[in-house]
């Protein structure tokens, strides 16, 4: 048996605000969720991220039904305020990844499968394999914006969405979440065609498609020349999609994008999400970054009188 993670190690009785969260139906510890594509291709950095990080859940790294070697190098580069990169969905396929999951359910977190395909049947057969796997819930990207015909192809079509989301829903039992792209005129409206179509939660935002050139070599600097912004640079547009999204739909959502503290988190939270996905984060601030923003959450709590999560979910949009 796997130990449980101690949320506090250091300061066990001093913090009173509740931060644990339900989310269709599968309960959190606490709001922080580690992001797909980072640290989450194998069982064992997910149990790490879960165990030395303290996240509340974990969501793996998009698996599709084929091994694909993904981007060029470089891939991935530092900017001023966040990263930059074209990994190109990179993942061992979902014959192989059924080992390394068993593996991250050996922890108590719950562990949410990331998957991507081009066709709403192809979702299907991956979501139902993870579902055979084991996994708690399937998050459907819907929003990569660097690899062809996948993720945000699909994602800036609500008929497609909900075609797709539907489909999912019909295959498995498990929860459906559908992770979205700010790059659409109305991200509140393709979230409303996740809701009617019966996903249970929805997750934004992916990375915001971008380049750099190199002045010096007259080059783009990435090998596929265009990738995603993640990291501090994009919250912003993270806060305003979840807003926009608390508007029009019922269902749990999930901010991420640039979280890096506490009031980061705070700030999706008040803007109606009930809990965080945090990726970049870990490079900034190491992989207990979790722990130490659940840290931060419960101070601010703490310090302004919130009693429970519930409590401040959406106060901005009052
Ligand atoms: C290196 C890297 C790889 C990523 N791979 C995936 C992926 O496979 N699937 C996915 O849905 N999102 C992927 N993302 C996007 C993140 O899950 C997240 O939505 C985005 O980075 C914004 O969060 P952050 O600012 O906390 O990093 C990736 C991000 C990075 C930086």
């Amino acid at each position: 048996m796997v130990e449980t993670f101690n949320r506090f190690p250091q300061s066990p009785d001093v913090l009173m605000a509740d931060i644990k969260i339900e989310i269709a139906g599968i309960r959190l510890e606490n709001p922080t969720m580690l992001a797909s594509g980072i640290l989450g291709q194998t069982g064992q950095s997910l149990l790490r991220i879960i165990h030395e990080g303290g996240a509340g859940a974990v969501v793996t790294k998009s698996i599709g039904l084929e091994p694909r070697t993904g981007h060029g190098n470089p891939c991935a580069i530092e900017l001023k305020n966040g990263l930059l990169n074209a990994m190109g969905l990179p993942n061992p396929g979902i014959d192989a990844f059924g080992s390394e999951l068993k593996i991250a359910l050996k922890s108590n977190a719950p562990v949410i499968a990331s998957i991507f395909a081009d066709t709403g049947e192809k979702f299907s057969t991956l979501a139902s394999r993870m579902e055979e796997h084991g996994a708690h819930a399937v998050e459907l990207n819907l929003s990569c914006p660097h690899a062809e015909k996948y993720g945000l192809d699909m994602g800036s079509d609500p008929l497609k969405v909900s075609d797709i989301v539907g489909q999912v829903k019909d295959s498995v039992k498990i929860p459906v979440f559908a992770k979205l792209s700010p790059m659409v005129p109305d991200i509140g409206h393709i979230a409303l065609a996740v809701q009617e179509a019966g996903g249970d939660a929805v997750v934004a935002i992916n990375t915001i498609k971008a380049m750099r050139i190199e002045p010096e070599i007259g080059m783009p600097v990435l090998k596929n020349n265009v990738g995603g912004i993640s990291g501090p640079a994009i919250k912003p547009a993270g806060i305003r999609a979840v807003y926009e999204i608390a508007g029009k739909v019922d269902i749990p959502i999930i901010g991420v994008g640039g979280v890096t503290t506490g009031l980061d988190a705070i700030e999706y939270i008040m803007a109606g999400a009930s809990a965080v996905q945090i990726g970049s984060g870990v490079h900034y601030r190491g992989i207990d970054v979790f722990q130490k923003v659940s840290q931060e959450i419960s101070e601010f709590m703490d310090r302004k009188g919130y009693a429970s999560l519930q409590d401040i979910i959406g106060i901005a949009r009052d």
